[in-house]
């Protein structure tokens, strides 16, 4: 079991290392930033029908409902489609609209999570699109699905999906690119400009995880937290709810994610001298937004912890602790901000002597409702 785990201490922590790698497998032989072009087969034999459609519905579970979130933003923003995101779980028992022409974007790490699997059943016996989005190569999701394309992340082991993630994540903001390119409703400025950013990616991340040991050393700060709030804005509030997501699988430990700006509506009551707020704070177009959510945390003497980029001396004076990560387009940011917050996670697990690779309660794949 060592060896497999590549001397890492456990599977969770490999497969968060091994981020750079699998983000650069899943964009080869798809992405080529020079030519201008992403190839993706399965998606291209079904690009009329995604151009044509009146709405993108994403269905999943878990943390691949998170990379739907993240999808959403991006799908509206670059293709001009109305997209939802749907918990499968609940879509698939309360007789769901499908009108002609809709498109059913399935996201599942194994390709085996039944609600998500009876989901796109359901949808797809009323005439919807079924395009997958999955890891495991021959899946039954995968067989379900009509098209769509792997995330090629390798086997994750670890019950808590990391590698899976940001893969998902890749996948789909390829497919939104190339659909945007082909539909026209992104510039070929923007467009280029974006897949030279995507390039960067996994090198980014690569960065992002010299923050290694500083993060570990946060962890042991934190550790006896007993709650937790984390929160973002925009392409950052889903990663916030991922953060919140990989805290409690791991360490047991109450988190919430929320958007920054609905704080006030209820979580600010939680908020006094006890409580760490991390702030999914990345420079993109909220940013200034979210500057001003740090300080009233600050003002209630929350605990601020925040992930920033690079050289944001606003936010490194509002925060106790930071994780710094380096400057992308915000479309992409989702990507590589989520990797200080698997890593934070993972090591208050360890801090508190948990099993992170097979957290309690919790399975790898949920293959029954
Ligand atoms: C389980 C796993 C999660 C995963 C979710 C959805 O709850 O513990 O890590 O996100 O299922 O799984 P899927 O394989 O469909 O992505």
């Amino acid at each position: 079991a060592a060896i497999e785990k590549g001397g890492y201490e456990h599977f969770m922590l490999k497969e968060i290392f091994e981020q750079p790698q699998t983000i650069y497998d899943c964009l080869r032989g798809r992405l080529d930033a020079n030519a201008g072009t992403i190839t993706m087969a399965g998606i291209q034999q079904y690009a009329d029908q995604l151009i044509k459609a009146n709405r993108i519905v994403m269905i999943a579970c878990g943390t691949s409902w998170h990379a739907g979130l993240v999808a959403e933003y991006i799908f509206e923003e670059l293709c001009r489609i109305n997209v939802e995101v749907e918990y499968a779980s609940e879509f698939r028992y309360r007789n769901p609209v499908i009108n002609e022409g809709d498109v059913i974007i399935a996201i599942s790490q194994s390709g085996e999570t039944a609600d998500t699997l009876v989901a796109i059943e359901t949808a797809k016996a009323k005439g919807a699109i079924i395009l997958g989005v999955v890891n495991v190569v021959g899946s039954s999701i995968a067989r379900a699905s009509h098209g769509g394309a792997y995330t090629h992340a390798g086997p994750e082991i670890g019950v808590a999906s990391t590698k899976a993630f940001t893969a998902q994540l890749a996948v789909l903001t390829m497919m939104a690119l190339k659909i945007a390119h082909i539909k026209g409703s992104i510039s070929e400025e923007r467009y280029r400009l974006l897949l030279k950013e995507m390039e960067e990616v996994p090198e980014k991340v690569a960065i992002a995880l010299k923050q290694n040991d500083h993060i570990k050393q946060l962890a042991d700060k934190y550790k006896d937290a007993r709650d937790f709030l984390y929160l973002g804005r925009g392409y950052n509030f889903p990663v916030a709810l991922e953060g919140a997501l990989k805290l409690k699988e791991i360490s047991y430990i109450h988190a919430e994610g929320y958007p920054a700006a609905e704080m006030k509506h209820g979580p600010i009551a939680l908020v006094d001298e006890n409580l760490p707020v991390v702030f999914v704070a990345t420079k993109d177009a909220y940013h200034e937004k979210v500057v001003s959510n740090m300080q009233e945390i600050k003002a209630r003497k929350g605990k601020v912890i925040s992930v920033i980029t690079e050289g944001d001396t606003t936010s490194t004076e509002l925060s106790l602790d930071t994780m710094v990560i380096p400057e992308t387009d915000e479309i992409l940011a989702p990507m590589i901000n989520v990797v200080p917050l698997q890593l934070l996670a993972y090591y208050i697990g360890v801090a508190k002597g948990l099993d992170v690779d097979k957290p309690r309660n919790l399975a790898k794949s949920v293959t029954v409702e």
